[in-house]
């Protein structure tokens, strides 16, 4: 007798695990992100689809925290925001059903940094990808409203009614938020348009977008004589994050670390010659003696007046 019970115990466990096999990719799709992303916010967005009644809870797993969320039955879909950390991450979903594990899907995800040498070059298998198309917009707009609900110039009195915070309330999270970010006037710079393969353009080149509201920054840069190369490329997001940061100004980093990240080389030859006329000298900012941006004066030394301006 108590062998035929044995029998049919191992027998039991082996059609679970056959059934378990059979379960792999059965249970979860992962509608976003894409695997292999490649992306410069600390933050996105997961949504899973999962088979009804397959599973009671679902663990999400990042390097920088872990997520039990119940499994919202009434829904289709299942969303979270989630962190990550620079470089790459895996993002493990994983679900369970009295709890056993059920089934586990990973994503690939790499967040990189133009001012630290070792996140500035990823993986070629990285790509960037997008969300903002008509098919994806379709699977959330049963439930969220994916249409575009600011005012030009209007801040938000409530931020929590634009249609775009739910999904993204994260990016306007640090000490220091700029404006039209926190007023939640997103598509100031992400010019909505139907050429690309998303509706909301992420430029890189952004300078333009930045001067239609800062024009006075225009007006006496583009005038000045010398001009700082990442700033005549367009390119204000190498040092600003133009939604929010831990840093004044949304600086990606302290000034020092920003500046010191990209003129390492000059940085370290300067301190071990006694020669250079620049200070270097760690215990100032560089933006004592440094515009970052432009200047009529060779290497955007600052004149006195702007010195005292800033004092
Ligand atoms: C069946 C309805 C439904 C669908 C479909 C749906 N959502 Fe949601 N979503 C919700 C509800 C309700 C909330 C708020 C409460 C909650 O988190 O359960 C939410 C919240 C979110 C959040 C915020 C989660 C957090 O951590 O605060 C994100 C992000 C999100 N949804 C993204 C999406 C995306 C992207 C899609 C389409 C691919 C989508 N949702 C489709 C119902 C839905
Ligand atoms: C239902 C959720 C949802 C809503 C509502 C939503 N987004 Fe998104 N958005 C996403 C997801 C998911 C991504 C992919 C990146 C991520 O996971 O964070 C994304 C990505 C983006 C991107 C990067 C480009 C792209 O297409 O991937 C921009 C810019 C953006 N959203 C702007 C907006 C703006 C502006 C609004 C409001 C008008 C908005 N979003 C509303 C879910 C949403
Ligand atoms: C001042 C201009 C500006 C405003 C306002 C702005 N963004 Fe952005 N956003 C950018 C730029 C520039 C990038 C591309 C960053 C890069 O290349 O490093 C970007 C990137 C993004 C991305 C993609 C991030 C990634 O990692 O690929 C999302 C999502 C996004 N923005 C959402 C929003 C939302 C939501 C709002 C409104 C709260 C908003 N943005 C307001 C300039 C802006
Ligand atoms: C829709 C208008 C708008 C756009 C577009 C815009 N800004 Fe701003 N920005 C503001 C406002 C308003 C303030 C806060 C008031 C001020 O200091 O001018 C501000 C403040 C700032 C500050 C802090 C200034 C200080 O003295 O505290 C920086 C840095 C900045 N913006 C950079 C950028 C960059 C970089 C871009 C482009 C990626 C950009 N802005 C695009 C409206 C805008
Ligand atoms: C090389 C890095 C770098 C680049 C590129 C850069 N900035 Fe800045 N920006 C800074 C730093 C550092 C500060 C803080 C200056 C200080 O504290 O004196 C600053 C301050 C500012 C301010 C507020 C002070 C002021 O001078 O008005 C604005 C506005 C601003 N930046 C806009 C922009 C815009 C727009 C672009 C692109 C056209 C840009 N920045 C490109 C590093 C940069
Ligand atoms: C994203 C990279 C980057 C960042 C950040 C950056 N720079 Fe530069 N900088 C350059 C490049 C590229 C040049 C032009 C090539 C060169 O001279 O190295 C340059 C040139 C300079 C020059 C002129 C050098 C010369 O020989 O003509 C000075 C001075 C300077 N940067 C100071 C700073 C200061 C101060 C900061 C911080 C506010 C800073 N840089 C941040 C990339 C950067
Ligand atoms: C006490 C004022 C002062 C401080 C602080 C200072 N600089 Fe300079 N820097 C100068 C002056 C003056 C020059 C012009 C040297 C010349 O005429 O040859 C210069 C030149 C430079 C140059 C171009 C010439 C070279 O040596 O390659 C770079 C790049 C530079 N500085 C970066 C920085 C960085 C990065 C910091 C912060 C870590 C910094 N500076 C801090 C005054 C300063």
């Amino acid at each position: 007798m108590k062998q035929v019970s044995s029998f049919v115990g191992v027998f039991i466990l082996l059609c679970m695990s056959f059934a378990n096999l059979f379960a792999q990719g059965k249970f979860i799709e992962i509608i976003s992100p894409e695997d292999n992303k490649l992306q410069t916010e600390l933050t996105m967005n997961v949504v899973v689809s999962i088979k009804k009644q397959s599973a009671d809870y679902i663990k999400i797993i990042t390097p920088v925290e872990q997520i039990i969320m119940d499994i919202n039955s009434s829904k289709a879909l299942q969303c979270k925001n989630i962190s990550l950390k620079l470089g790459e991450n895996t993002v493990i979903v994983r679900t369970y059903k009295n709890k056993a594990l059920v089934e586990e899907k990973r994503r690939h995800i790499y967040v990189s940094s133009e001012l630290y040498h070792q996140f500035k070059y990823p993986p070629i298998k990285y790509k960037q990808s997008y969300f903002h198309n008509d098919a994806n917009e379709k699977l959330c707009a049963t439930c969220h409203d994916m249409s575009v609900n600011e005012v030009k110039g209007v801040a938000f009195k409530d931020v929590t009614k634009s249609n775009c915070y739910q999904c993204h309330k994260n990016v306007t999270k640090g000490k220091f938020a700029h404006a039209p970010a926190v007023n939640w006037l997103c598509t100031s710079c992400h010019k909505t348009n139907n050429k690309d393969k998303t509706k909301y353009t992420t430029p890189k080149v952004v300078n333009e977008s930045c001067f239609e509201c800062h024009k006075d920054n225009k007006k006496l840069w583009s005038s000045a004589k010398y001009k700082h190369e990442p700033l005549d490329a367009g390119n204000c997001s190498k040092c600003h994050n133009s939604h929010a940061s831990p840093y004044s100004m949304f600086l990606r980093k302290p000034v020092n670390e920003i500046c010191v990240g990209c003129h390492a080389d000059k940085h370290i030859q300067a301190r071990e010659s006694k020669n250079s006329k620049c200070g270097y000298n760690d215990t100032k900012l560089c933006t004592s003696c440094h515009t970052p941006h432009a200047s009529n004066k060779p290497f955007f030394v600052k004149n006195a007046s702007e010195k005292k301006e800033k004092k």
